[in-house]
């Protein structure tokens, strides 16, 4: 679809936003960035995604890009030139480190995280850098990077998956992404840091299962209450680290005491 011609696009503005991913598996992003909202957002001109092959910015005819870890150790480390040319040949030498941001994906990175995604949806351009094998050359966490992140406490192959994760997690908080009935809708984070109260669609009895009958009521202000009320109880079971940073009113304190009374002794309950 031609940019220009969709009705849908919003006027070229300071929210949109390139990326460059510099991956040695560019086929590896065949496929994510083509479905849903992230799709809808590059046709409507509100991001353009750019993969590029590392090994193109290697200096040698074989297009090496890793090599022996100094002080010895198992595996192989990305060497630092092939990135330090990909990301000057993309914003130069001297980029603007507010506008731009350079994101290296590793497992030592600071864990991403919603807000994180707030925060870089205002950049014009990021860069991600997919790290592979044992590691990448410090250097390029110390003086290049301008974010070293983590998508967990859990270990991949590599840093493409997190690169896709963190594409998705910006791109549909950039606006025009979401349409108005998805935006509309509260998510886990978003309404004061807990997480997000179940949802339940028809039938209202499947296989014996009956969906609460509250929200069968038609009383707007007590599906409100119940909506927070289990919001708060799935928080508390699943997530009650995030409980110390919530933002909660008096009602929310009563209603966590009197589900902390109920609550069964192992937070591993089910
Ligand atoms: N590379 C390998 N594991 C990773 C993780 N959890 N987050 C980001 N990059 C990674």
């Amino acid at each position: 679809m031609s940019r220009r011609g969709d009705p849908h696009r919003v006027s070229r503005s300071a929210t949109d936003m390139r990326i460059d991913i510099l991956t040695i598996f560019p086929e590896m992003f065949r496929g994510p960035f083509d479905y849903g909202i992230v799709r809808r957002a590059r046709e409507r001109g509100l991001v353009e995604i750019v993969v590029h092959d590392l090994r193109t910015f290697a200096m040698d005819k074989h297009r090496t890009v890793d090599d022996r870890p100094f002080g010895g150790g198992e595996g192989m480390v990305f060497k630092p030139e092939p990135i330090f040319r990909a990301v000057e040949s993309l914003v130069g030498e001297q980029f603007d480190r507010e506008r731009v941001a350079v994101i290296l994906l590793t497992p030592q990175g600071r864990v991403f995280t919603q807000a994180m995604a707030e925060q870089l949806a205002a950049r014009e351009r990021l860069i991600l850098i997919c790290g592979r094998y044992e590691g990448v050359d410090e250097r390029v966490a110390e003086h290049l990077a301008t974010h070293e992140l983590s998508i967990g406490d859990y270990v991949l192959t590599g840093g493409e998956i997190p690169a896709m994760v963190i594409v998705e997690a910006i791109v549909r908080l950039l606006p025009g992404a979401l349409h108005r009935a998805e935006s509309a809708r509260r998510e886990s984070f978003a309404e004061g840091g807990i997480l997000d109260y179940p949802q339940y669609t028809r039938p209202a009895d499947f296989r014996g299962l009956r969906v609460p009958e509250v929200l069968l009521s038609g009383h707007h202000a007590e599906i409100a209450r119940w909506r927070r009320r289990m919001a708060l109880a799935k928080t508390l079971r699943n997530r009650p680290d995030l409980l110390e940073k919530a933002v909660l009113s008096e009602e929310d304190r009563r209603l966590l005491e009197d589900l902390q009374g109920a609550l069964p002794k192992t937070s591993e309950s089910r």
